[in-house]
């Protein structure tokens, strides 16, 4: 596969980005453990899960263990959700303070209810008067760079990206992410590549395009098809969480290594102590269950492992079943 000559260096207001790719904020999933496993991977840029503004504003406990971040991390983006400027701007200004993002993240496109109807996520996308004086309110608060995670759309017309796009542009948003799917979609069907194509079209500011890539190459694809800035990988990083790196040396040298059954292993080792130390062992260990799975998707024998796995209540017990299933592997 060819090089792509065309990708230069990658800046978001200030903040300048070795390679091109991101994590996408997954509320549940991207933790600290799992950023920095991921980051230490290669990926370029990791992401929060999206963090609530009024939650940071009434200190609630949840919230702020969210706001857990290492320096090891960096560059980070950590992603808030909120509907209205005075809130949102407060939680800006505490991340600013507080010294732990290099860019803050507004979500435009979380579509779960309960967020939607206290009219943030998505639903900002149906409100473009609340979201220009929110994202106005922002530039003018906080100096870091700031983003903005859309979808294409609130309806089944999917073209409110493209306003809102124009909206952020103008208040001084530094970079767009543009999930191609609108809010009805959901997570179903297929993203739309062709519209971010169409939205790095009308945008000065950087696209960074989002959706369904799986593999190196559906990266490479969306960049040769869109033209857009940089890749944001969410779902598929579960399963490969060297797919952010694997993506730069394609883009970079036009091929890539892929990471044998022992890097994997090693990764889960990993992330088994680092969940542990970072939650406790009893909900380390419950939260692991799924996790861990992931990895083994497709592998033989796996089915037992993720069965045994369901049960594992301690650090120990997962580190054994991790190695006993190295070792059944490896005959
Ligand atoms: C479990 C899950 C949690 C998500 N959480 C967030 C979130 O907190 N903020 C956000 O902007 N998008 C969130 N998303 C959307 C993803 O960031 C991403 O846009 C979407 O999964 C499409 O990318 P992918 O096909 O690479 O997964 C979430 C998606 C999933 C599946």
């Amino acid at each position: 596969m060819q090089q792509l000559k065309r990708l230069g260096k990658m800046n978001i207001g200030s903040l300048h980005i070795k390679g091109h790719t991101f994590l996408a904020p997954l509320a549940g999933i991207t933790n600290l453990p799992f950023r920095l496993m991921v980051k230490s991977c290669g990926c370029s840029v990791v992401c929060s899960e999206m963090i609530s503004a009024r939650g940071m504003f009434y200190n609630q406990a949840k919230t702020m263990k969210l706001l857990a971040t290492d320096p090891l991390e960096r560059p980070l983006s950590v992603q808030l959700f909120g509907a209205d400027t005075p809130s949102i701007t407060r939680a800006a200004k505490m991340i600013e303070e507080m010294q732990i993002a290099d860019m803050i993240d507004i979500n435009f496109g979380c579509s779960v209810r309960k967020v939607v109807k206290t009219g943030a996520g998505v639903a900002l996308m149906k409100t473009p008067g609340v979201a220009e004086h929110m994202l106005k309110g922002l530039r003018d608060t906080v100096s870091l760079p700031l983003s903005i995670k859309i979808r294409s759309g609130w309806d089944a017309t999917g073209n409110q990206a493209f306003e809102i796009a124009h909206i952020a542009q103008n208040a001084g948003i530094d970079a767009i992410a543009f999930h191609p799917r609108t809010a009805t979609q959901g997570f179903g069907g297929k993203a739309d590549w062709s519209l971010i194509r169409k939205l790095k079209q009308i945008c000065d500011i950087p696209v960074i395009g989002n959706g369904d890539i799986k593999s190196p190459e559906d990266a490479f694809h969306m960049i040769e098809q869109t033209h857009c800035d940089a890749v944001m990988v969410g779902r598929a990083s579960l399963s490969n969480p060297f797919l952010p790196s694997q993506i730069d040396q394609l883009i970079n040298a036009g091929t890539y290594t892929s990471p044998d059954t022992d890097d994997i292993f090693q990764k889960m080792i990993e992330l088994t102590q680092a969940y542990v130390s970072h939650f406790g062992e009893q909900v380390g260990c419950k939260m692991l269950r799924g996790r861990l799975s992931w990895f083994v998707r497709g592998w033989p024998n796996s089915s037992l492992f993720r069965k045994r796995l369901s049960q594992i209540r301690s650090k120990h017990e997962t580190l054994s079943l991790i190695q006993s299933f190295k070792a059944d592997l490896h005959g």
